[in-house]
């Protein structure tokens, strides 16, 4: 992108200079349109499973910025001569679903010939102009509050082979096709200085784009972040996604790995993941009470992972301890 020609077009408010999760185009003073487009391979074997996993994580970057979703389009590529149409009408279903327990619908969308099913949905929401929430406003001070548990990169790989046990496989596909509906009105309700949901860069590199956008950097306590149980075993066993490997090789200098931090907790930090969870900073004073709304609303294992700290411009983003 960054050798296209800059946006200047005044209505943009979030654009392609921010590693941010949607863009946001002011329509009038009082609404803003916010759009998103994510589509992907299959992550699970079961084709309604899939449909839900991805609509899960098209909405996700929605709810990342603070915004209501009001409809999606279909993104789909299908082996209309190899696979039966069945499956492609389960995913379908499994999207529909999910964009309806969200509370929207899905009114259009293309699709075409391809050797691999892929699917995605495109997400339009709205959001007040001066209410989005993007990746760069984290503060000194300020809490980091992650609302899923990570590990469903490992979980899945795992899956593709044959090694994940079914009840690892069950609290995967649990945590990837939870909406991040109710942990963004618990957000909303209680005001934050910034969001971005955890998705292919992993919790490392999505903390990493905050950071940097943000101009702070921030501690990570490794104890605290929560785990999809049965994923660390896995990766003890050396079952850990190309993906996964690949952000660690992209970050690792960029994160100050502090005594007792394992290769497998780096890998763990660094795992890609599909549909994760919102990753919020806020005044410390108000971490609690977040943890606590999202909780209410029965959110999965959401914790307070770390805390964020003025930079110096020359320290490491992150520091990781044990
Ligand atoms: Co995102
Ligand atoms: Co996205």
């Amino acid at each position: 992108m960054k050798d296209l020609p800059p946006v200047t077009d005044p209505r943009v408010i979030i654009g392609t200079s921010t590693a941010d999760d949607a863009a946001v185009y002011k329509l009038d003073d009082r609404t803003a349109l916010v759009q998103t487009v994510d589509f992907f391979t299959p992550v699970v074997d079961d084709p309604y499973l899939f449909g839900s996993v991805v609509a899960a994580n098209s909405l996700s970057d929605i709810y990342a910025m603070g915004a209501r979703p009001i409809f999606a389009l279909n993104v789909v590529a299908f082996p209309v001569n190899d696979l039966p149409l069945e499956v492609l009408s389960r995913i379908l279903k499994g999207g529909s679903d999910k964009a309806h327990e969200a509370g929207i619908h899905i009114v259009g969308g293309h699709s075409i010939e391809d050797k691999e099913p892929k699917y995605g949905l495109v997400v339009n929401g709205l959001v007040a102009p001066d209410k989005v929430v993007s990746n760069a406003g984290a503060r000194p001070g300020d809490a980091l509050l992650l609302t899923k548990p990570i590990g469903s990169g490992i979980i899945s790989t795992a899956l593709k082979g044959g090694h994940a046990g079914e009840e690892a496989a069950s609290r995967a596909i649990a945590v990837m096709t939870e909406l991040n509906k109710a942990a963004s009105e618990a957000m909303l309700e209680c005001g934050v200085n910034a969001c971005t949901d955890v998705t292919g860069f992993g919790l490392a590199g999505h903390l990493y784009e905050m950071m940097q956008a943000s101009g702070v950097k921030v501690l990570v306590r490794f104890g605290d972040v929560p785990l999809i149980e049965g994923a660390l075993e896995l990766a003890r066993k050396g079952i850990v996604p190309g993906g996964t490997r690949r952000n660690l090789d992209y970050l690792n200098d960029s994160v100050d790995w502090q005594g007792g931090v394992s290769e497998v907790d780096k890998l763990i930090f660094c795992d890609a993941q599909t549909s994760g969870g919102l990753l919020i900073s806020l005044p410390r004073e108000r971490a609690q009470k977040l943890l606590q709304g999202i909780n209410d609303k029965g959110g999965l294992q959401a914790a307070i992972v770390g805390e964020v700290a003025e930079s110096d411009g020359k320290a490491k983003p992150i520091t990781v301890i044990k």
